[in-house]
């Protein structure tokens, strides 16, 4: 099956208004026409400045789309600090990621949390990046398997099968975020594929067709050996998505790597 390449640019807590504008006013200028989208994922108090600018570029949002980092699972009320998926959605974000392992590990989020949001993300008409991914620790003990297997059952258990193929999957293993050690082409892979057979127990003809987007020290000298993995449909990206040029490289190995 020939799935579409995604690029997704996870900004985590970086970017005053003025910069993300200024990158979507750069980025939409040099962003050849390609089948592959990009998603911008900035932090929250900066949404507003890239919805308009993404606005302002004339893109649309199968050329340029943009996304949250995180959302609770509840639509309103008193729950302090936090946004609502309705609140992303009138914004006009189209995704969110969650379940980042950042998420996991440092604000301890639960699967089950994550697995209500996801279902509250879906509700709302946004499109979940749902994140996946051992630790070194897990997978030394050999637990890879199991912690992915246990993670897609519970962050996904309360969604209908009919809403499987509306939900992107992201493999980040813990160990490759942000430490330039990226997994092996065959490891990723490996995983990938895994996964894609976790969501055909599921519901097949959706496993097919879903997205699972590859982390982890992503950069534009690994990003076509990744991508060109049959399981692999994608990239999401931290520390090298936050330069315009490098972004745009990455953008062009996705494209190459779906021709
Ligand atoms: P890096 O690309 O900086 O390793 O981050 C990956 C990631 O966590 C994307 O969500």
């Amino acid at each position: 099956m020939n799935r579409t390449k995604l690029l997704a640019a996870n900004w985590k807590l970086n970017k005053l208004t003025g910069e993300a504008a200024e990158f979507v006013r750069e980025y939409a200028a040099k962003l050849p026409a390609s089948p592959v989208p990009t998603v911008l994922l900035p932090t929250n108090t900066a949404l507003q400045a890239v919805a308009s600018a993404c606005k302002e570029s004339g893109k649309t949002p199968s050329e340029l789309a943009f996304g949250a980092q995180n959302c609770y699972f509840q639509s309103s009320g008193a729950f302090t600090g936090e946004v609502s998926p309705e609140m992303l959605v009138d914004l006009g974000c189209r995704y969110v990621v969650l379940g980042h392992s950042e998420r996991r590990a440092i604000f301890g989020e639960s699967d089950d949390l994550i697995g209500l949001k996801v279902a509250a993300a879906l509700k709302a008409g946004l499109t979940p990046i749902f994140c996946i991914g051992e630790t070194l620790e897990e997978r030394n003990a050999g637990k890879l398997e199991y912690v992915l297997a246990r993670q897609v059952k519970v962050g996904l258990a309360n969604i209908e099968e009919a809403q499987l193929d509306k939900v992107v999957v992201a493999y980040e293993p813990v160990w490759a975020i942000g430490t330039g050690v990226v997994a092996t082409p065959e490891q990723a892979q490996a995983a990938h594929k895994y996964v894609r057979e976790l969501l055909a127990k599921k519901n097949s003809e959706a496993a097919m067709k879903m997205q699972i987007l590859y982390g982890g020290s992503v950069k534009p000298d690994n990003c076509y050996e990744l991508m060109t993995q049959p399981d692999i449909d994608g990239a999401l990206v931290g520390g090298a998505s936050l330069k315009v040029d490098s972004l745009l490289e990455l953008h062009k190995e996705c494209t190459r790597a779906s021709r």
